[in-house]
């Protein structure tokens, strides 16, 4: 079908779907840290101002972690004051109280915490079990809750399948949402963390912690699109009433060379879905497109997000 001027899909709305989605824009943060070479801290900073241009509201801007193990957010401390004046929503990711400390420190507003459903990714993401992960971050939350009512979301990481231990039991990814939010985090994102769920697997995870009493208003979901299931995925979740997508920019995140995981579902093929339902995002998909268009030619390598592709003249 021709589109028209830019390119816009037809705008035909379904039954049963939230009028209005917030997209929690990850590609500074999941995109460059899974990056080889690290991106110059101007360039992020560069980044972060585009993606706020085109109407984006949350952007999670980088990771207060140890150094050593995510080297490609070593710049933190650097990058957070030049972008902080933005107005928009500038979540970061903090494991511990050295990283809520470091963090506060520069004035953020949003945190998250990030847990596992197994115990695999656990040990090699946080060097903890997930009880020892969850009890490092009671006193994370609490206190970002306790000074000053600093916004956490907590993340769960493997609630689908885990490449140690295969598929995730329902059960395992309930009781740790349960005690994320005990703990007292505002929101979950769930997370597909490998890419790995089909839209039976979301469903069925929302209806367990729906019954298990978990308001939906709370859950976002977090889709890697290493299968091209993400998009899918997302439906199923909006289907269900969640109303918080996780996406990248461009699809960033991963190499389109290697055989490892790829990005998070790409921003801009959220987008376009979307705006075919006739849902509400405030996003420009046109800025958003040139937005990654500028940060493919920085990284050396075209965008793998269809919708950018077909709506640019990069090379594929
Ligand atoms: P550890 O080695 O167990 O740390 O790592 P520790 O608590 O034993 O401390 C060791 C040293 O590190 C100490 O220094 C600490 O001060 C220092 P020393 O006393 O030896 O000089 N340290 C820190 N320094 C700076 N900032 C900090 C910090 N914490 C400790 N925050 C730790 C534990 C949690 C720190 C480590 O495992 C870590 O940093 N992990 C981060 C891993 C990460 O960022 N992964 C990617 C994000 S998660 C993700 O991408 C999934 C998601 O997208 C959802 C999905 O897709 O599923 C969110
Ligand atoms: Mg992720």
């Amino acid at each position: 079908m021709n589109t028209p001027e830019l390119g816009l899909p037809m705008p035909v709305p379904a039954a049963g779907l939230p009028a209005r989605v917030r997209i929690h824009e990850v590609g500074a943060r999941d995109g460059l840290q899974n990056e080889k070479a690290t991106v110059p801290t101007a360039v992020k900073a560069e980044f972060i101002r585009r993606l706020a241009g085109t109407g984006l509201t949350t952007i999670e801007a980088t990771s207060f972690v140890h150094p050593k193990w995510v080297p490609q957010l070593a710049d933190a401390e650097d990058l957070y004051p030049q972008i902080s004046d933005l107005p928009v929503s500038l979540p970061v990711l903090v494991p511990n109280e050295r990283g809520l400390d470091r963090a506060l420190a520069l004035g953020a507003r949003r945190v998250a915490v990030f847990a596992s459903a197994t115990e695999s990714f656990a040990k090699a993401n946080l060097n903890r079990t997930v009880d020892e992960s969850l009890a490092m971050f009671e006193p994370v939350v609490s206190r970002a809750k306790g000074e000053g009512d600093v916004h956490v979301r907590g993340y769960l990481s493997m609630c689908f399948g885990d490449p140690w231990e295969g598929p995730v039991p329902v059960p395992q990814v309930v009781r740790v949402c349960r005690a994320l939010l005990d703990l007292g985090c505002d929101e979950l994102s769930l997370g597909d963390t490998i890419g790995v769920a089909t839209p039976g697997q979301v469903t069925a995870l929302l209806a367990a912690l729906t019954e298990a009493g978990v308001p939906v208003s709370a859950l976002g979901v977090h889709f890697h699109d290493t299968y091209g299931q993400a998009l899918a995925n997302t439906l199923a979740a909006l289907q269900q009433g969640v109303s918080t997508v996780d996406a990248s920019a461009g699809g960033l995140g991963g190499c389109p060379f290697a055989k490892s995981a790829t990005g998070n579902l790409a921003t801009e093929d959220l987008v376009w879905m979307l705006r075919g339902l006739g849902i509400d995002t405030g996003v420009d998909l046109g800025r958003l497109v040139a937005t990654s268009v500028w940060m493919a030619a920085h990284l050396g390598r075209p965008s793998p997000s269809r919708t950018v592709r077909a709506l640019s003249h990069q090379e594929s």
